[in-house]
């Protein structure tokens, strides 16, 4: 079976990498003995400080949670992802940007990237933004998005990305909870050769966000919007009247530098504040090391802006470390299957990071896509965000990559700020859906259903016993949410909300969310808010959302509806239905199945047994487990009589 194939570290790697697998083990050793130490050294060696901290860490993962590094110190984060790099990197090119269609590109300067971060800065300072500030931030996939990322940084204010895939409900939400000022977007943007009114939406979520005095919207199409003059202003014109000089903020390590919203298994999505010093540190440290950065390296990150792995892998972790980074404004099968490869080639990237869904969807297509096109140019392949099958690996690994480069399986969160669990590509032996072992100072720990841990090899929740510079500090404006959602599990311990394995070698496999959070096309989703859409409409009286394998997304999207007395299944009604989940949340969270429901497995308490409809969509009908505890036990065989293929 290939889950026990084992690719050792090719000599060629090992004799170069930043870390062999001996190396590896001292610091990963001297990283959980002296962990103040061992960061302390990183901080010096990885950030330029304005000023030195006073204190390395502060913690507690029990009674008054708390975590700060580097508290005192000062710091500024656009300082250290462009500033310092002036001086020997001017005319190095720190962004890539690889356009919609593929004759667009551009190639932006470390010098250029300061000249813009700069003018936006004094924008945002012109229009009354000051530090600790919030600005919201709704674009496509161009350079704006990360001159208006490090802009923010610049001045200190803090900045909430929402992914442009979101509805106008779905960014009202998250901008009235950060009560942002200021929302910088596009008037549309592209992708796949089609047009998304970003702006169009920003003016439907800012009408009911009375905290909003100014809109800035970048011309990327110039199509037809609406215009307010009282708060819309054009971004060119604003930044070509603004001053250059701008300078940096300084920053304390734990003031707080952007809050991104994430989905839990309960209530509306959560605004993961992440701060200054720790989070850079980390970003910078995990780029370094995971994808073992060379200094000529030409990086491409898929991932959007929109959600973490666009935050710390195509922004803050390769700016920081000078290197050149791709944004990609499109999609992977636009203009056709060869595209991700293309430009592989056309700008000859050598670390290549993104999602298996994105590798399963290409993998269907065959290899013919991928062996037109030469790729000599690739060294790292790194994958995020869902657990890779083993199958979808070796194609990544042996047609993709040609046998010669190492596949950096990256396990880690929005909570955690960079990676946790990750291959070293020289260091680790890979095996194929595996994400192997802790990144330095990581201490990871399996814990069974008594709250014990699981020593050696076995299966369990999995844990992180000690504090690291990336996580998060608090769930913005609501610390005691944070507190109940990671650190009441078990006790005195961070829990991720996964489950994972670990076998002889002390190798980890994430088993996926033990919670009711879905991964679907590594877009990580609530059954809840997707399950509180659906009950807004007049005629269903209840919902159930559950995640089922689906050979492409990961996971698929399955709800079991129970409508109201009078109303009446149709075609019509699912379409309705799929509808307002859209404009609820967005199309990334739209059902893949909708089953009419007569009524739901409940304990004789009223709770839901998702265990039970999770079998069912799946169609392990053979596993329902013990149905006897249930209020009505016959509702079971109607579901399954009844089933829905998604
Ligand atoms: O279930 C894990 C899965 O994605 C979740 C985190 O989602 P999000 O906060 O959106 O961050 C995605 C980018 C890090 C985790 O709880 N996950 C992420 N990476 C992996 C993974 N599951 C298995 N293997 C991975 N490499």
């Amino acid at each position: 079976m290939s889950e026990h194939k084992v690719y050792p570290v090719p000599e060629s790697v090992a004799a170069r990498a930043h870390v062999t697998q001996a190396e590896y083990e001292a610091m990963y050793r001297r990283s959980v003995d002296d962990p103040e130490g061992f960061w302390a050294e990183q901080a010096d060696r990885f950030l330029d400080w304005f000023e030195k901290w006073d204190t390395t860490l502060d913690w507690s993962f029990e009674g008054d949670v708390h975590v700060e590094w580097f508290k005192g110190g000062k710091l500024n984060v656009a300082h250290n992802c462009i500033d310092r790099h002036l001086a020997e990197h001017a005319e190095k090119t720190a962004l890539i940007w690889e356009g919609d269609e593929p004759d667009q590109d551009q190639h932006i300067t470390f010098r250029e990237l300061h000249e813009q971060v700069s003018r936006l800065g004094n924008v945002l300072k012109e229009r009354g933004v000051s530090k600790g500030d919030r600005v919201c931030l709704y674009m496509p996939m161009i350079p704006e998005a990360v001159y208006a990322m490090l802009a923010c940084a610049r001045i200190g204010a803090v900045h909430s990305v929402v992914f442009g895939g979101f509805s106008p409900e779905a960014l009202k939400d998250r901008i009235q909870d950060a009560e942002a000022s200021v929302v910088i977007t596009a008037d549309e943007g592209v992708r796949g050769g089609r047009k998304v009114g970003l702006k169009a939406n920003t003016d439907k979520a800012v009408d009911q966000c009375p905290s909003v005095h100014t809109v800035l919207t970048v011309r990327r199409t110039g199509g037809d919007i609406g215009w307010n003059d009282s708060r819309d202003v054009w971004y060119h014109e604003a930044v070509e009247a603004a001053s250059a000089d701008c300078p940096a903020e300084p920053m304390d390590a734990e003031d707080p530098l952007f809050i991104l919203y994430t989905s839990g298994s309960t209530g509306k999505p959560k605004g993961v504040l992440h701060t200054t010093g720790g989070y850079l540190l980390y970003a910078a440290i995990t780029t370094w090391y995971t994808f073992d950065l060379q200094p000529d390296d030409v990086y491409w990150c898929t991932a959007d802006v929109g959600w973490i792995t666009g935050h710390s892998y195509l922004v803050y972790g390769p700016l920081a470390n000078a290197t050149t980074s791709v944004v990609f404004e499109g999609v992977p099968s636009y203009p056709d299957a060869s595209r991700f490869w293309e430009v592989v080639d056309k700008h000859q990237v050598s670390v290549f990071y993104t999602a298996p869904t994105a590798i399963r969807a290409l993998m269907r297509e065959g290899d013919e896509p991928v062996t037109k096109t030469d790729r000599s140019s690739l060294r790292i392949l790194g994958t995020v965000g869902e657990p890779i099958n083993p199958e979808a690996w070796e194609w990544y690994y042996h047609v993709v990559g040609k046998e010669q480069c190492p596949i950096v399986d990256t396990w880690w969160q929005t909570e955690t700020g960079g990676h946790l669990i990750t291959p070293l590509p020289g260091a680790t032996e890979l095996k194929p859906g595996s994400a192997t072992r802790p990144f330095f100072g990581i201490v990871p720990a399996l814990m069974d259903t008594d709250g014990h841990v699981v020593e050696g090899e076995g299966e369990g929740a999995l844990v992180i016993t000690r504090p690291w510079p990336g996580q998060m500090r608090t769930i913005y404006g609501n610390h005691q949410r944070f507190v109940e959602t990671y650190f009441s599990a078990f006790k005195g311990c961070y829990f991720s909300g996964d489950g994972a394995r670990r076998d002889g070698n002390g190798d980890y496999w994430i088993t996926g969310r033990m919670d009711d959070v879905l991964n679907v096309s590594g877009h990580r989703m609530g059954t809840a808010e997707i399950e509180s859409a659906l009950v807004l409409h007049d005629a269903v009286a209840e919902a159930a959302v559950v995640g089922y394998p689906h050979d492409v997304k990961g996971q698929g999207i399955y709800a079991y509806v129970i409508l109201v007395k009078d109303a009446e299944p149709s075609d019509a009604l699912r379409k309705e239905l799929v509808n307002l989940v859209r404009s609820e949340i967005g199309p990334i969270a739209s059902p893949d199945a909708i089953q009419w429901a007569p009524g739901l497995p409940k304990t004789r308490s009223g709770k839901i047994m998702r265990r039970i409809l999770r079998k069912i969509a799946a169609n392990e009908l053979d596993s329902l487990g013990d149905t006897s505890t249930l209020a009505d036990p016959a509702v079971v065989d109607e579901l399954i009589n009844n089933r829905v293929t998604g």
